[in-house]
Order: structure tokens, then sequence, then C-alpha cells
């Protein structure tokens, strides 16, 4: 017994040590830096339904990382980013948060792109406080979710707003159809700000169709817009569903527009949809046709490399690294606390995204680039500022 309460104590006392160990070592915050290297996470899907959205991110990302790297990294140490695949998956967000928190300590987390894998990483970031930052993840409730939450893409209660403005306005639509992923809080989220902004407008919106996660057969969510009478179809859904839908639209031999956000943005959505989004348009983040030379130099770098021009997920995967770095250098330490503080305070961010600011609620305001789709190309049809919406 007496020998048990000896090797308790040794074994408290060896704890107390370790832990003090580590805090000694934390003085950058229980982890964050290791030697030479500051160690950033990322987590976006790589592979799964919506794998383009994090094979963009990802090679935009790395371009800003080896850019900084080279340029003698953040604060004189070197940025090693430590990255998940989340597999398309809430499940594998929420599992690559804690990893990124627990066991590789990261300084700052980036990701995720899916508002639905944003919202299943961000509890865990904000219990653990550490800074996330997501890239793209436009619905509004993801930074709710704490003051360690961040993003630097518009929201879609005003993404929402500017197609409605856009369907109203600029293509004299008055009868629209919805078509949603019930499953999903990125697409209800925009099928509700569309529906208010337009109907506020004085347009009507004459079916709201939904669908469960992983549905392949659309028709009778389509047949039932058939019979509407609708003149345009707001789709805010992303590129995987959205190609089927075009597909099974066209096969009822509806004719009318389709208007979707900027989950439709994908390399992969016009081969997959053939002609069937021919002139449909949708908003995204950023124009490759922007003359400003930080978004020109981008573009030639990223073309070079890859072999295609960025898309506004590589834009926004360039941006968010640039923006956390700005955050340590502000912060003057590699402080958790302190890169918080110093994020909810920039103003006037330069980005290839455009100039921004992070507001009282952890979030960017910029203006939408609507475009519509050409044969293979997304051409440019107008920007939306906020002052139009709100
Ligand atoms: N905004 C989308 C979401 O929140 C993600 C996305 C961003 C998709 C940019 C494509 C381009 O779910």
């Amino acid at each position: 017994m007496r020998k048990a309460l000896i090797s308790l104590f040794v074994a408290a006392g060896l704890l107390v040590a370790f832990t003090a160990g580590c805090k000694d070592r934390g003085n950058e915050a229980g982890g964050g830096t290791t030697g030479e290297n500051v160690n950033l996470g990322l987590f976006v899907s790589t592979t799964g339904a919506i794998a383009t959205f994090g094979l963009d991110t990802k090679n935009g990302a790395e371009i800003a990382v080896a850019e900084i790297n080279e340029a003698g990294g953040i604060k004189g140490k070197k940025i090693n980013m430590v990255f998940y695949d989340t597999e398309s998956k809430a499940e594998s967000a929420g599992n690559a948060a804690t990893k990124l928190a627990t066991q590789d300590k990261v300084l700052v987390a980036m990701g995720a792109v899916a508002s639905g894998l944003s919202l299943a990483a961000a509890p865990v970031f904000q219990a653990n406080k550490i800074p996330m930052v997501s890239p793209s993840s436009t619905n509004p409730t993801v930074t709710e979710q704490g003051d360690y939450i961040f993003r630097i893409c518009y929201l879609d209660d005003f993404q929402g707003g500017a197609c409605a403005v856009f369907a109203y306005k600029d293509l004299g639509k008055r009868k629209a159809a919805i078509l949603a992923n019930r499953d999903d809080a990125y697409s209800t989220g925009l099928a509700n700000f569309f529906k208010s902004k337009f109907t506020a407008l004085g347009g009507q919106i004459v079916t709201e169709q939904t669908y469960a996660a992983n549905t392949s057969d659309f028709n009778t969510q389509v047949s039932n817009i058939k019979g509407s009478g609708a003149d345009i179809i707001f789709a805010p859904v992303y590129y995987t569903d959205m190609s089927l839908i075009a597909k099974q639209v066209k096969a009822q031999g509806i004719n009318v527009p389709m208007l979707g956000g900027d989950g439709w943005e994908s390399d992969k959505l016009v081969p997959e949809a053939g002609d069937a989004l021919e002139g449909s348009y949708f908003g995204n983040h950023y124009s490759q046709e922007d003359k400003a030379e930080n978004v020109q130099n981008f573009v030639k770098k990223y073309t070079d490399k890859h072999g295609k021009a960025p898309t506004s997920l590589a834009a926004l995967g360039y941006d968010v690294v640039y923006f956390v770095k700005q955050a340590i250098e502000q912060a003057g330490e590699f402080d958790r606390a302190k890169v918080r503080d110093a994020m909810a305070g920039i103003k006037d961010f330069k980005g290839v995204t455009g100039t921004f600011s992070i507001d009282s609620k952890r979030n960017a305001r910029k203006p939408i680039s609507m475009l519509q789709i050409k044969g293979a190309r997304f051409l440019p049809v107008r920007q939306i500022k906020p002052e139009e919406v709100e």
C-alpha cells in the first residue's frame, strides 16, 4: 500500500513536471512553434464530393507558403503547414480539428471550405482557444461559433441577396424556383437569403424544392419546377449535385437560366454538366480578369505552376495564408490569444480577392462577382457591392 502510494506520488510529480515543461516550451502558447518552425494547420477536402474545393485551396495556400518561406518566413520562423484532407465529410473535419488542436498543436488553423465542415471544426478550435480562419465558408453561423473563429470571405446573407438583385434587376426575372439540399447549412441558408431579398424586391418564389444529402435522382423536384412556371431556377448547391441537376433540368426540356452561388465553382462543373449550364450564372469571390498587379502576379504564378488559371478557392487559399502572417506579425508574438486579437483588428488587408477589413463579428465585407457560363469559361458579368444589397 505504502509502495503504491509512493509510486502514485512519483507519478503525480512527474506529471506536474511534464506539464510545467510543456508550459515553458509553450511560452509560445502551448505549441504553435517548434524550433525554427511556426506550425499552421490547413484542413480542406481534397477527396470526395467536393474535392476540387480543397485541391484548389491547397494549391493556392502552398504558393503563399513557398513565397513567405523564401522571403525568410514569419518573424524568422518558417511555416510548417500541417495538412488534413477532410474528405468532404463533417465527421472528418471534426477529427482533423481535434488532431490539429491536441496533437499538432498548431498556432492557427485554416479551413474549412464548406460551411458544414467549418461548423463541425469550429467548436473544437474555440474550446482550445486556437484561432481558426475559414478562407471560404460563407454561412453566417460559422463565425458565430466563438471569438476565435474568423473568415476572409463574404457571407451568404449578402451572397443570397446579391443573387436575388441580379435575378430581379439584371435579368428581369419575376418568378423564381428554388432547389436546395435540405441537409446542408450552406444550401438552406443561401436559399432563405435569396428568398427574402427576391420577395422584398417584388419577385415571387413559385416553388421551393428540397432534396436529401447524397441524392442523385432529382427528377421529382425538377418536374415540380417544370410545372411551376418559373422563369429562373435558383440552386444554391455544390458543383457535383449541380451537374446532375442541370442535366435533369435539360432532359425535362426546361429552358430557363439557372443561378447559383460560389458552390458551383469547380473545373469539374462544365465537364460533368455538358452543355446543360450554358448561359447560366453564379456568384463568386474574385475575377481573374482583375487588372490589379497583385492579382495578375498571382494568376501568372499559379497558371505557370498548374497549367490552369486559379479559381477563387485558390485565390482565397493564397490570401488566407498572408492574412495569418499579417496577424502573427501584428501580434508580435507566437501567442494564440495575441494573434486572435491582432486578427480581429485587421483593417484594409490587401488580398488577391480584394481589400477588406475584419468587422466586429470576425467577418469580411467584400463584393461578389457574378459570372456567366459560356462554353467551359466563366465570364464576369458584373460586380455587386454590399451597399447595393443592404
Ligand atoms: N461558400 C461555400 C460554403 O460556405 C464554399 C465555397 C467557397 C465553395 C468558394 C466554392 C467556392 O459552403
